[in-house]
């Protein structure tokens, strides 16, 4: 009885077997025949109405149903699950690709290598020096004594009373020539701080590149010289120039630079107000006040100093009408570039 039932059991699960179409429909079966109630534990349960002599090859039988019956479900269960994960891994090769965002320099840095590169060219090597300065280094050995009225030129952040956010990178010139003999042929650049109110035309920070360059008989036509090179590889061969007479304390003679206005090619616009030149930078002549605050013998050394706005220079350059935006981090800006 229990050897046919055995047999019977076989031939239904195979059928039963033969139906299965998916996991689910297989774990339904699994649980009909090995679950704890199942087909195959009935009959196991049957094993002990059985003669004692027959037991043993009976329960050899069953036995082997049962590790037949496990490892047929085992099987068909590995190639439903082998097919899901290929499911998964199955990709349309037609869908368009995933889109990395790839950061850039920024325009300014840009702007900044590009400076330093012509200036390295000829012979200058970069320096840098602390935002936070002393009103030693930032007015007064460049020759603004207190109560200059100089030095309302630059609307200065104070930390306290002798130290400030730098207003411009000619104190780094100080500190160069405080611990360099001449000859000095170098840039500087850096961040400075003004406290102006913010406007498309100015930002309460900024950068500039500060130059100088000291030896015996440096002379303005080497200053010129300088300038006009820099300034014509750096906007283009057909640029025209000229220096304007300027006051800065610590140059004698000092002088602005301008270049014709590239929205306009010299005509007149609303971008140079209608003078057909924009600014460039402003430069001189060393003043020998200076050469003695850092115990330079001004008989002895001449020298030539200038100074740019990296923004300004990168404005002008690139058609750019509002500074605020070099630092909004909008990517719809800085990927032009
Ligand atoms: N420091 C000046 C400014 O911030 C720029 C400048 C002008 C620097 C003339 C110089 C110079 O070295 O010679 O406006």
């Amino acid at each position: 009885m229990l050897a046919q039932n055995t047999d019977k059991v076989n031939i239904d699960f195979l059928k039963d077997l033969s139906g299965v179409k998916n996991a689910d429909d297989l774990e339904q079966i699994r649980i009909k025949y090995l679950g704890r109630n199942g087909v195959i534990s009935k009959l196991f349960n049957q094993l002990k109405h059985v003669a004692i002599e027959d037991k043993p090859a009976l329960g050899k039988n069953l036995n082997l149903l049962r590790s037949e019956v496990t490892s047929q479900i085992e099987k068909l269960k590995s190639s439903f699950v082998s097919q899901k994960s290929k499911g998964d891994l199955q990709m349309d090769l037609t869908l368009p690709g995933k889109k990395y965002q790839i950061g850039s320099k920024h325009i300014l840095t840009q702007t900044l290598d590009e400076i330093k590169s012509i200036f390295k060219e000829m012979g200058f090597s970069v320096h840098v020096g602390p935002e936070l300065e002393s009103d030693y280094n930032n007015f007064e050995a460049l020759n603004f004594p207190k109560n200059h009225p100089a030095r309302d030129m630059q609307d200065t952040f104070f930390i306290s009373k002798d130290f400030l956010l730098r207003t411009h990178t000619s104190p780094v010139q100080i500190r160069l020539m405080e611990n360099m003999k001449p000859p000095v042929r170098a840039i500087m650049p850096g961040r400075v701080y003004r406290n102006e109110a913010v406007s498309a035309r100015s930002f309460c920070m900024f950068h500039q590149v500060e130059g100088l360059y000291v030896d015996t008989d440096v002379t303005f036509a080497e200053l010129k010289g300088t300038l006009v090179s820099f300034a014509s590889q750096f906007y283009g061969e057909d640029l025209k120039y000229r220096f304007r007479p300027s006051y800065f304390p610590f140059t004698e003679p000092s002088a602005e630079m301008d270049i014709t206005c590239f929205i306009c090619k010299g005509s007149g616009c609303k971008i140079c107000k209608n003078t057909g030149w924009m600014e460039i930078l402003g430069c001189g002549m060393v003043d020998p006040n200076v050469f003695e605050n850092v115990n330079y013998d001004p008989e002895k050394y001449t020298g030539y100093a200038f100074g740019m706005g990296i923004e300004r220079i990168a404005m002008l350059k690139y058609g750019i009408t509002d500074i605020r935006i070099f630092f909004e981090n909008d990517i719809r800006f800085l990927k032009q570039f």
